[in-house]
């Protein structure tokens, strides 16, 4: 039996990850530690509970003595417990300085001193790269593109980024970077675009786009992602970085006519709002050394087929959201769990 510590297991990725390795990998067992920030919710994670392999502690990584306890027990740790959204770094970046910084380091100084921790995992993001110009398209991410963050949010996940190859390089520790695209799929907390807007159209609301629509994401489905992270938890070489992404670049306001058109509604739908500030213009990844590498290939991000299951989803859990959207999921944790 192998055991996983996974950090931020209650967010949108991790609950997926979780989900996707228990049913993959039937020797491994998987510790959850979450502090249920705004976007941890334990309803994604909903009939896991009595599953024997899961077990979910309520922890802050910033909490030095629940961490250290929590490494002894584990042979990986896969980090990506985060403050995520880039628009609330532009509001306020204190919380991701502290959790996406502070809260790496203290789990990498955990890990080191832990006995039986072997591999770290370091989630990051393409948006350490910065950004891309539209006009050639030809220009891809790779590895070796200098980091340039351009947001508080691209800023702190640069930084724990480069904590980890610090420690890599300073300790030996066995870690290892995936650096992926914009993931889309089932439980992403709806102040994310899709289900931000697929949610607002369900409710009769217009979907606010920013700025000209005209800025290139590269899309992936998350659990293509979650197979990436695993490929690379078990097989990926110790200190090396790995990109991840779909190979499917679409403009906002592609992505904004494809989701209209999956629920029946029409362009009058859309309220151009003010662009966010710093906006980065385009994002793409080549993730060819992943695939020769590791031979890790996307199979469930095509679309129209990919984009409209998730769709699909939100429609059919309409619960699920209005739930989050009204703040009444929080009560769930203590359903289940108490009030510890
Ligand atoms: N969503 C994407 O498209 C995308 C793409 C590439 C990389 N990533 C990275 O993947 C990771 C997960 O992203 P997500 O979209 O699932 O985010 P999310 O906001 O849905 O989930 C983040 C989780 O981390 C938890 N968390 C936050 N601060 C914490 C702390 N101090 N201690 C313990 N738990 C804490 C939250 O409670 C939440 O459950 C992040 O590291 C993010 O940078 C996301």
């Amino acid at each position: 039996m192998r055991t996983i510590l996974v950090t931020g297991g209650a967010g949108f990725i991790g609950a997926n990850f979780i989900r996707f390795v228990l049913n993959a990998r039937p020797a491994y067992q998987i510790i959850n530690v979450d502090s249920l920030t705004y976007s941890g919710n334990l309803e994604n994670l909903a009939g896991l509970e009595r599953d024997e392999r899961y077990r979910f502690v309520k922890a802050d990584i910033l909490d030095v003595a629940a961490m250290g306890p929590l490494m002894e027990e584990a042979d990986a740790i896969v980090h990506m417990a985060a403050e995520s959204h880039v628009d609330r770094s532009i509001l306020d970046s204190t919380p991701f300085v502290q959790t996406n910084i502070a809260g790496t380091q203290v789990l990498l100084d955990a890990a080191r001193k832990a006995e039986r921790m072997g591999r770290f995992l370091y989630v990051s993001t393409d948006e350490v790269y910065g950004s891309l110009p539209l006009e050639d398209t030809s220009v891809l991410f790779t590895e070796e593109t200098p980091l340039a963050p351009n947001s508080p949010y691209a800023a702190s996940k640069t930084g724990g980024d480069l904590l980890a190859r610090a420690y890599h390089h300073t300790f030996g520790m066995d870690i290892v970077t995936t650096r992926c695209s914009n993931n889309f799929g089932p439980y992403q907390f709806p102040e994310k675009v899709i289900p931000l807007f697929v949610t607002n159209l369900v409710e009769g609301k217009k979907v606010p786009l920013y700025g000209d629509g005209l800025n290139v994401r590269d899309w992936l489905h998350v659990d293509d992602h979650c197979e990436a992270i695993l490929a690379v938890l078990e097989k990926g070489i110790s200190g090396e970085v790995y990109n991840v992404g779909g190979n499917n670049e679409r403009s906002n306001l592609e992505l904004t006519h494809s989701i209209l058109g999956l629920m029946g509604c029409g362009e009058e739908m859309i309220e151009y709002v003010c662009d966010r500030p710093g906006h980065d213009r385009r994002y793409a990844i080549d993730a060819s050394k992943i695939k020769r590498e590791l031979g890790w290939e996307p199979t469930r991000s095509a679309w129209p087929e990919a984009m409209a299951a998730t769709v699909e989803w939100y429609k059919a859990n309409a619960e699920w959201w209005q739930r989050v959207r009204s703040g009444a999921y929080r009560a769930y944790y203590e359903q289940q769990y108490g009030a510890r």
